[in-house]
Parts: C-alpha cells; sequence; structure tokens
C-alpha cells in the first residue's frame, strides 16, 4: 500500500473505494434503468451526480444485456457536435475492438460517410465528424441509432448524458429538443440518463408544461451525503495509509465544508498532506488556511465581479438573516426594495454563487463562504 499517496480524490469521478455508499439513490437508479425507465437527475455543481451514474453503470457491469454510453454536452455547441458525440458513444459502449467499431459505423451509420480520427489509444480513444448537409438530412435516421444498435445487439442501453442543460446553447434550442423528443419517445431499448447542475435551466427544461422534455421521466434531486457517512469515510481513508484520525476531527473536515463532496474530499486531501501519523484539529484549520491562501486571488475577482447590494445580500445571508423582504433587513442591510431582492437571488444563482434548493439557500462554493466571512469581512461582518 502506497503511504503517502493521497487517498482522497478530487476533480474526477469517484467509484468503488472513494465512493460513499448513496444505497437508495443507486437502488432507484438501477431498478430504472432495468425497466426502462428515463431518468432525470438534478444537483448543484459538484455534489457527485457524475460518480454516481458511473458507479451505476458499475454496479450494473456484470448484467449481461445493459450497456453504458455516456455523452458529455459540456462543449457542445452544435447539433452536428450532439450527433456526433452521441454516436461515438453508443458506437464505443457496443463495441469492443475498433475493428467491432468500424464495422458498427458502416452497418449503422447511413446517409452520411464519418471521419474518423484516431485518439493515443486507438483501441479506446477515436472521434467522429460528420459532413452537416448530410447529417442533417439524416437526422431522424442518427437520432435513432442508439435504439436500432441496441435493438439489434439485443441489449438495453443506457444513453447517459451529462450538462443537458447546454442543449439551451445550440442554435435552435427549443426546435432541437421537440425533434430529440419526438424521437425519443419511441425508443423501446435505449433508456436515457439526463443529468445538469444549473437547476433553474433544468427545472425549466423537464417541469414546464410549454417544454418539449415535459414529464419526460423520474426526476431525481441529489441531495448531500451525511455527515455521519462523511466521518466514516474519512476515517476509513485515513486508516487506509495508515494515519489516525479522531472522528470529532473527521467532523471537523465535513463541518467546516458543509458536507459538499467536492470540499469535504479537498480538506482531506490537503489535511492529508499536512499530517503525520495523526491529523489534528489545527492540522485541518492549516489546511484550510492553505486552501484560502491558494483561493485569494480567485475570490478577490469574484467579489469584483458582484456588485454591491449583491454582496450586502450575501453578508446578510452570513448574518443569519431568513427573510430577505422585510423592511428591516432592507434597510438594515441597504438591499433597495423586494424587487431588488428577487433580483439579486437570480443574478446570485446566475453567477453560481448561491443555489435556492427547496426553502435552503446552499453556498455552491463552501470554501468561498468561509473566504468571505473570515477573511473579506472578519470581525466587520456584523457591524451593520
Ligand atoms: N459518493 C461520493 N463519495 C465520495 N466523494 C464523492 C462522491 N460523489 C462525489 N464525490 C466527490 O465530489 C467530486 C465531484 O463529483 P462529481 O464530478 O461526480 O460531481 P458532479 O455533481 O457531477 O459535478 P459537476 O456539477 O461539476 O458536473 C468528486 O471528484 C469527488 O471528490
Ligand atoms: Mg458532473
Amino acid at each position: 500500500m502506497d503511504e503517502e499517496h493521497s487517498p482522497f480524490l478530487i476533480g474526477t469521478t469517484v467509484s468503488g473505494d472513494s465512493f460513499i455508499d448513496r444505497e437508495n439513490h443507486r437502488e432507484r437508479l438501477r431498478t430504472n434503468f432495468r425497466s426502462g425507465l428515463n431518468t432525470v437527475l438534478i444537483s448543484p455543481r459538484r455534489w457527485g451526480k457524475s460518480s454516481l451514474v458511473r458507479q451505476v453503470a458499475l454496479d450494473m457491469a456484470r448484467e449481461k444485456d445493459v450497456r453504458f454510453a455516456f455523452v458529455d454536452l459540456f462543449h457542445v455547441r452544435s447539433e452536428q457536435e450532439f450527433l456526433e458525440r452521441t454516436t461515438e458513444a453508443v458506437i464505443k459502449a457496443l463495441g469492443k475492438t475498433m475493428e467491432d467499431r468500424i464495422a458498427d459505423l458502416k452497418k449503422f451509420v447511413r446517409g452520411v460517410v464519418p471521419q474518423i480520427g484516431l485518439g493515443v489509444d486507438p483501441q479506446s480513444e477515436f472521434t467522429l465528424k460528420f459532413n452537416w448537409p448530410d447529417a442533417e438530412r439524416n437526422i431522424q435516421d442518427l437520432l435513432d441509432l442508439p435504439e436500432r444498435m441496441a435493438k439489434a445487439k439485443k441489449v438495453r442501453l443506457v444513453l447517459c448524458i451529462d450538462e443537458f442543460q447546454n442543449i439551451a446553447h445550440l442554435p435552435d434550442p427549443m426546435g432541437f429538443q421537440k425533434v430529440l423528443r419526438a424521437s425519443w419517445q419511441h425508443h423501446k431499448a435505449v433508456c436515457h440518463v439526463i443529468y445538469g447542475s444549473k437547476r433553474h435551466m433544468m427545472m425549466d427544461l423537464f417541469n414546464k408544461q410549454s417544454m418539449p422534455f415535459y414529464r419526460f421521466g423520474d426526476v431525481l434531486f441529489l441531495d448531500k451525503i451525511k455527515r455521519t457517512d462523511w466521518v466514516r469515510f474519512i476515517k476509513a481513508r485515513f486508516a487506509s495509509r495508515k494515519k489516525a484520525i479522531a472522528p470529532e476531527v473527521c467532523e471537523l473536515i465535513a463541518e467546516r465544508m458543509q458536507d459538499h463532496s467536492y470540499h469535504v474530499q479537498l480538506l482531506g486531501h490537503v489535511a492529508f498532506l499536512h499530517s503525520g501519523r495523526t491529523c489534528t484539529r489545527a492540522v485541518v484549520e492549516m489546511a484550510l488556511d492553505d486552501l484560502l491562501n491558494q483561493h485569494d486571488a480567485l475570490y478577490h475577482r469574484l467579489v469584483d465581479d458582484l456588485t454591491t447590494p449583491q454582496l450586502n445580500y450575501l453578508r446578510a445571508l452570513l448574518n443569519g438573516v431568513e427573510r430577505f423582504t422585510t423592511m428591516d433587513t432592507i434597510r438594515r442591510f441597504e438591499l433597495g426594495s423586494s424587487a431588488h431582492v428577487k433580483r439579486m437571488t437570480m443574478a446570485l444563482e446566475q453567477k453560481e454563487v448561491l443555489d435556492f434548493v427547496g426553502r435552503k439557500t446552499e453556498w455552491i462554493d463552501p470554501l468561498f463562504k468561509i473566504w468571505l466571512e473570515e477573511r473579506y469581512w472578519g470581525s466587520r461582518l456584523r457591524m451593520v
């Protein structure tokens, strides 16, 4: 066992030992996929959507007739790219070797001759490029390709589409969603899992009656991992490298990062690097200090990008205000008017500072919250 190498993983999807259970959600996804139910998965950034879906794919890896194809719409800006990335993912998921894949391309892609680019490892990496007029003419056929291939190969295909809200950035988002939905609803061998982090945008796509994807499937809101699970996880991660950490110190790591998946792993990682045989409270505080230093310039820029009333809103929030539209709060924190408050919440959500989950307000970056409290305002925070 490598005792120096950090047992915490950040910035990649996690699975296996690095993955905390989420057994309820996993079970629900497995059931949905087995019964072909489309699923929409929503959570604020970096709570663990992509990891969850990857883990479920691993859970089901032994099931003979199920395959998973992964598409990330993060960089997709046109319908052509959407079709290229989806086709690539499906061809990859349903063919083992490059020879199989080339044969599948010839057999299943009709009406357009794709250019194939091979990556560093030609056995696993390749990209497709379509000639748009041809692909556009055959769009229906290309959209049906996952269904045709899954049927021909007698498997159930789970088509996983990450960052789905990006569909709103395509040149004709409504038109394309209509075409997609019309095609997908006839699919029997393919089930779709669609996930994304811009809650408002996602909700608009799936919960508005006027939208093509209205009532598309089972909508699931991912919640945060529980404190008790974090404590167990952090302890086990340290133990795997023969280091000790008391439960209350594990709790401190999770608590300081508000149980936010990415940030708990990040603080765990830095605390691990700072600790000798034992990780103490002082080590965690030192690690946090380090992280705040590293992010200082970034957070200063973030603050520069906020208006004074937006900052006042954040200050009110940190002072424990829950009702922002009362006369007293508006006066005390100089929030303008209740109409301003509404606009501010929208702007703060759009700038990815806050997310409003039901009645709860979540900080998208829990480290930024600490930075504002302890470095930006410090003792001035409460002087209002
Ligand atoms: N179940 C889990 N157990 C432990 N750590 C997790 C878990 N899920 C996520 N994480 C941590 O959170 C990080 C972000 O996870 P992931 O990329 O899956 O989130 P996401 O919601 O897809 O993020 P984004 O909104 O940026 O796409 C991971 O790199 C990992 O450190
Ligand atoms: Mg993700």
